[in-house]
């Protein structure tokens, strides 16, 4: 059991991909350096969001987009999963400090399958997510289930994520199980990619 962020993130390092991102070293996922380069609003903005959506955010952590998400939502909702009820606290503790106290969290495994009702959300946000889960393909088969027909999957991957996965293992996954993919953007420091999902004919 890691004692202190540099025993977790080495640990992250020897599990690779199998070992979630360690609460105790969210510092590195939410600073002012990785603000100011990631600009975490202006990716926020590519959701195109409208504002009355139902959004799902996977593996928020200690909610690097979750503010910038939920202050877009005048009207709709915002629901955050988490295996580690710890980066859920994190991420509340900012959402409160903004002024967002209507947020859902929820603590569980993405590869277990989402506890929530068929066609619940109309967006579903994974960031730096994806490559920790241990079933990708289990994790994309709820997401199907719960994000509406025509709803919107959105990954974002970027530098230095050593489990980040590309635009084309993304299409590999998310295809099979039902997404369409709508575009992907980026550099080769970034990829922003978005399906619609299909289900709707
Ligand atoms: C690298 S962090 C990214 C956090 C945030 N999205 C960001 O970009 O700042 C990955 C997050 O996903 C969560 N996570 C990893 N594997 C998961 C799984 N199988 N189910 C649910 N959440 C998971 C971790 O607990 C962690 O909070």
């Amino acid at each position: 059991m890691p004692t202190t962020w540099v025993d977790a993130l080495l640990n992250k390092r020897r599990h690779q991909g199998a070992a979630p991102f360690p609460h105790q070293a969210a510092f590195f996922l939410n600073n002012p350096v990785r603000r100011a380069l990631s600009k975490p609003a202006r990716i926020v903005d590519d959701i195109r969001l409208t504002g009355s959506e139902r959004v799902l955010e996977v593996g928020p952590g200690p909610g690097f987009y979750s503010v910038e998400i939920a202050r877009r939502l005048t009207y709709g909702q915002l629901d955050l999963f988490d295996l580690q009820p710890e980066m859920l606290a994190k991420a509340a503790r900012q959402l409160e400090r903004a002024g967002f106290h209507d947020v859902g969290f929820t603590a569980g495994q993405a590869a277990e399958g989402f506890p929530f009702p068929d066609n619940t959300f109309d967006v579903a946000f994974l960031a730096a997510v994806i490559g920790e889960v241990p079933d990708k393909h289990a994790c994309l088969r709820s997401l199907s289930r719960i994000v509406k027909p025509g709803g919107h999957l959105v990954f974002a991957e970027a530098f230095p994520d050593p489990d980040r996965m590309n635009v084309q293992q993304l299409r590999d996954l998310a295809e099979p199980e039902g997404f369409e993919f709508v575009d992907a953007t980026g550099n080769r420091w970034r990829d922003f990619v978005r399906f619609r999902n299909g289900e709707a004919s």
